[in-house]
């Protein structure tokens, strides 16, 4: 049987000049290791540094598709209440109420971009309502108010091919259902309707009330807060109106300051 390995390690260790070579070529060995591990090291930081790379870019395509998203739906806001003065801000401040009711009762909806542009964009539908309609300063005919309260469903049919506002569509589409099922287009009930049209309904409510119009100054926060409370469980969502207890009428206030 020849000599085992370690046997020959050891008769190597043993001639002096046999191990000399040996560390050599083991020093040659580690420095070879070393500047292949320090050569992966760099590579690996490039990989990292394309990576971090890439994600900021995307980060910033994801920003400025997003801030199209919001010039459009602003765009689209401003044309439907650039046709009635009275109402000035008024999808701005339902939006800001409506968020504000939203993060309390569900974050998630609130964080979603499309919460926010279903309550921008709920009278969108307007722009289909011929102004001797829309501004009549009588009662409407029955005819007229019948096209008058087609506009949620116009609205939907305006928003809902763009793919970025499907979701919004549906606040478009059922801003006037009641909680009780009285109200239109559908004549839904309680949660058929969807969370976000249940929200802007109470937020729509509160600005109706608050905002000063031609024939009537506005109503204080706490007198509206009173009439909505009265009307929680027929025209409005109870925990809806319940999470309305929660909010100041400072922060109201404040939002209404910031909105114009
Ligand atoms: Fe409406």
């Amino acid at each position: 049987m020849g000599k085992s390995l370690i046997e020959a390690e050891i008769a190597a260790t043993r001639d002096g000049g046999v191990t000399r070579v040996q560390i050599r070529e083991l020093r040659e060995e580690l420095e070879r290791e070393r500047a292949e591990g320090r050569e992966r090291e760099r590579q690996l930081e490039r990989y990292a540094s394309d990576l971090s790379d890439i994600f900021k870019a995307e980060r910033r395509r994801s920003d400025q598709l997003r801030e199209s998203y919001v010039a459009t739906v602003r765009a689209l806001t401003n044309a439907v209440e650039a046709r009635d003065a009275y109402t000035g801000k008024h999808a701005e401040r339902v939006a800001a109420y409506g968020l504000e009711l939203a993060r309390r009762i569900s974050p998630a909806l609130a964080a979603d971009p499309q919460t926010e542009f279903g309550f921008l964009l709920h009278d969108v539908g307007k722009v289909a309502i011929p102004d001797d309609v829309l501004h009549k300063a009588g009662d409407l005919t029955a005819d007229e108010e019948a096209l008058m309260r087609r506009h949620p469903e116009i609205g939907q049919e305006i928003v809902a091919h763009i793919r970025f506002l499907d979701t919004a569509s549906l606040t478009v589409r059922y801003h006037h259902e009641r909680w009780d099922g009285r109200g239109y287009p559908d004549g839904l009930a309680e949660r058929e309707i969807p969370l976000a049209a249940r929200i802007f309904a109470v937020g729509d409510a509160l600005d109706a009330m608050t905002t000063d119009r031609p024939y009537r100054p506005g109503t204080p926060f706490g007198a509206a807060r009173a009439e909505i409370e009265a009307a929680a469980g027929t025209q409005f969502d109870p925990t809806v109106v319940e999470m309305l207890d929660h909010i100041p009428d400072e922060l109201f206030e404040r939002l209404r300051a910031q909105t114009g």
